[in-house]
């Protein structure tokens, strides 16, 4: 293994920080993409000229013929989400038979989803706002040791035998605590057919295809999803997703020790965005958030909804610099920026009259703490087009490095629009070594 054999590639916001596109970028230039987290909750858009595919279970290699798409232990899989994103891709004339699943991967089940809705509901205004995809009520099935897993879906009445001992405990809960009417086993088993028959052949021991590549010296990159402050842990939790986020995961995610993983791209936006509810100190609720949500066109890759946007936020960012060991930046949708007069950066939060750099844990204190924000001037040039660090503006340059210098790790990449082309790496950096430059 050498040094740009591989890049763990993270979230290290609230998600939604461009992660698809960055990965793609990148991918041209690895063998292997491995998801490691999380499930159909993740949405990944990317976008070459007139192509746009959101992708919400299948890495974001897919598009490229040769290299090989892995869903990792990790995972959380709802096998009709995955058919039917296989299909559509398949539709459009994109190959997916270079995509395996873990063995050891869990299915989101229907019932997974009645409980997350159920649980929403039940909740009221305390409500997380979950995707609906059912993805924590999976995890806990898998934390309580009743989960199905990929290798469940080795044949069809394989599928049947494992459903039928987990189903009348499922129906149990379902009918006594939540009011609902169950499901019947002979229903889902034909649901789930047309699933297990395509998906069958695609489980695999992907930690022993990982582990393979990299004693053939190929490169990969790992694929998060969600982001550093939706952590189970380290999030702004309750108000978090239900898996590990940071890269640290890639490793136990995937099926291989850390010392695979010692890149780590930390993917963060210009700005900042939250979807769902929760905490998030730097919100704008004026003229500049709804500027940036009309710009940034931040809308929901998975459930459409509105993102809620706000300025920078040096507090997460330094914060999730140091969860994930992030070893470079990549900083997208500078573009998006271009007009505004002032950009505010918070540097700093007070709470309690106190100042204090540190992201606080509890959500008391946290809903106390105010960002204190620096002014930096903004520019007006349309950053889309540009290619070069040297072609930046110089007002969109000093704002670059007043990020880097507060945040303290480089920056590797800047992405000035949606499309592939339209990214910066730059020279000298780790990426240009990964791209061979
Ligand atoms: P992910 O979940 O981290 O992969 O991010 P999403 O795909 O959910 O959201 C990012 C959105 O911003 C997508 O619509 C991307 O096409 C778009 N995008 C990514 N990078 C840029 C950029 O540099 N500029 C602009 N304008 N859009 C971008
Ligand atoms: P990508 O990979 C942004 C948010 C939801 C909610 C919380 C819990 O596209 O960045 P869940 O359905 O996971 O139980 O919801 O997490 N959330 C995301 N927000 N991007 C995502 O993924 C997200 N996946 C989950 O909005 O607040
Ligand atoms: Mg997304």
């Amino acid at each position: 293994m050498n040094n740009y054999d591989s890049l763990v590639v993270v979230g290290a916001q609230w998600g939604d920080e461009g992660k698809g596109k960055v990965i793609d970028f990148l991918a041209a230039k690895a063998n292997v993409v491995a998801r490691f987290q999380g499930g159909d909750n993740a949405g990944h858009t990317v976008v070459y000229g007139a192509n746009i595919f959101k992708l919400h279970h299948i890495p974001s290699g897919i598009l490229y013929p040769d290299c090989l798409s892995l869903l990792g232990n990790g995972i959380v899989i709802n096998p009709l989400v995955l058919l039917n994103e296989l299909l559509e891709l398949e539709k459009r004339g994109i190959s997916t038979k270079n995509l395996r699943i873990s063995e050891k991967a869990h299915l989101i089940m229907v019932y997974h989803q009645a409980y997350d809705q159920a649980n929403e509901e039940l909740l009221g205004d305390q409500k997380i706002g979950t995707t609906g995809r059912g993805i924590g009520p999976a995890y806990a099935d898998k934390a309580l040791r009743r989960g199905l897993r990929a290798i469940d879906l080795a044949d069809i009445k394989v599928f049947k035998e494992r459903l039928s001992q987990i189903l009348p405990l499922q129906n149990h809960l379902l009918k006594s605590a939540y009011g609902h009417k169950g499901y019947d086993l002979d229903q889902l088993v034909e649901m789930y057919r047309p699933a297990v028959e395509k998906l069958a052949p695609l489980v695999v021991d992907t930690s022993r295809l990982l582990a393979d590549s990299f004693s053939k010296d190929k490169k990969i990159l790992f694929e998060g999803a969600q982001g550093a402050l939706l952590d189970i842990d380290h999030g702004t939790y309750p108000f978090v997703t239900s898996s590990s986020t940071v890269a640290a995961a890639a490793g136990s995610g995937s099926g291989l020790g850390p010392q695979y993983t010692s890149q780590v791209l930390g993917v963060m936006k210009a700005y900042t965005t939250r979807v769902g509810e929760g905490p998030f100190p730097s919100e704008d609720h004026g003229e500049a958030g709804e500027l940036l949500r009309n710009r940034g066109a931040e809308f929901g890759t998975t459930t459409g909804r509105p993102r809620r946007c706000g300025w920078f936020d040096a507090v997460i960012a330094r914060y999730a610099t140091r969860i994930n060991g992030l070893t470079g930046l990549a900083i997208t949708k500078l573009d998006v920026l271009s007009g505004l007069e002032t950009l505010n950066v918070a540097v700093n939060y007070r709470c309690d009259n106190n100042l204090t750099r540190e992201f606080p844990a509890g959500m008391v204190k946290l809903e106390k703490c105010k960002p204190v924000y620096e002014a930096f001037p903004g520019w007006h040039e349309d950053l889309s087009g540009v290619r070069t660090m040297k072609d930046l503006p110089a007002a969109a340059r000093h704002y670059l490095e007043a990020l880097e210098n507060t945040i303290e790790v480089p920056i590797e990449l800047i992405s000035v629009g949606p499309d592939r082309t339209q990214t910066i790496v730059r020279p000298g950096s780790f990426l240009a070594g990964w791209y061979g430059n």
